[in-house]
């Protein structure tokens, strides 16, 4: 965002890459670097799992165009990204075959070993991945989209937040948890983001990711605003109805992020 000075960007896959590598280190480690072509089709398949939601309560429906074809993507696509974590666990055993626990994958199977317990196949462990990689970015990454285009559209809280930050954490550092107490109007924004935005509508199950999400949200939405101000393309007007899939996303917009 930097080195667009300003200049209009689509924040969709810069937020998804930031907030991915959180999630990417627990899972799979420190030296992880993910190959883009391989995250964004992780990234779309979630998107498309919402578009084709309904097959998940008429299950009949995937024989019926035009589900048929969106059955058929979903179920490649899900092989694809089958793959992907099969590389990562095959590149994780060759590099970690002592299992030391410093991620995911070598805890489970560090366990397995010690348990000997053949329900920990590593089929288990690539849907588990499946499971917790899309759940542990898109949701985060949603919201600061959201917050974002929610600053863009209200330029005086915005100015409010600055305010705050440069006061309580300064611009010579980069924002901690430990902050987060001293920033009242910042937490109050992300959470009144959150109840606008509903990004997951009613649910009874609880989200096990959530300490860890409200600890990446405080610190990616303090820190993007230490740096930037945030405004929509000139010329360009907001649209806040949420666009619909497995989470409440925004629809596209491109914004100019200014260097402060
Ligand atoms: C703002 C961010 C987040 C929101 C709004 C959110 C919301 C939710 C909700 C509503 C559910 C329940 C869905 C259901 O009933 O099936 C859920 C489940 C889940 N979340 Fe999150 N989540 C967020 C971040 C995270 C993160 C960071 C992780 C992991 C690192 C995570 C992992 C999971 C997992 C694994 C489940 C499924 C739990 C189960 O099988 O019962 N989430 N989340």
């Amino acid at each position: 965002m930097n080195e667009q000075q300003g200049r209009p960007v689509d924040v969709r896959m810069k937020l998804n890459t930031a907030v991915s590598a959180v999630v990417s280190t627990v899972l799979f480690g420190q030296n992880y670097k993910h190959n883009e072509a391989d995250f964004a089709n992780v990234a779309d398949t979630f998107r498309g799992i919402g578009g084709a939601a309904a097959m998940n309560y008429w299950l009949w429906l995937r024989y019926l165009p035009p589900y048929s074809k969106a059955y058929q993507q979903q179920i490649e696509a899900m092989h694809s990204n089958f793959n992907v974590f099969r590389a990562i666990i095959a590149k994780e055993k060759k590099d970690n075959p002592e299992n030391r626990h410093n991620n995911f994958i070598a805890a489970y199977l560090a366990r397995r070993k010690e348990l000997q317990n053949e329900r920990f196949t590593d089929h288990q462990l690539v849907l588990t991945l499946s499971d917790v990689f899309p759940a542990g970015f898109e949701t985060t990454a949603t919201t600061l989209r959201w917050a974002l285009l929610c600053m863009c559209e209200n330029p005086e809280i915005q100015k409010k937040l600055h305010a705050e930050i440069d006061r309580e954490v300064g611009r010579e550092r980069p924002p901690q948890l430990d902050d987060r107490d001293k920033l009242p109007w910042t937490e109050a924004t992300l959470l009144e983001v959150q109840r606008i935005a509903i990004i997951a509508p009613t649910s009874k199950r609880v989200c096990p990711g959530e300490p860890l999400a409200r600890m990446e949200l405080s610190l990616f939405f303090t820190a993007l605003l230490q740096k930037f101000r945030f405004e929509l393309q000139p010329g360009t007007k907001a649209d806040l109805r949420p666009r619909c899939g497995l989470t409440n996303d925004t629809r596209p917009f491109v914004l100019c992020a200014h260097p402060r």
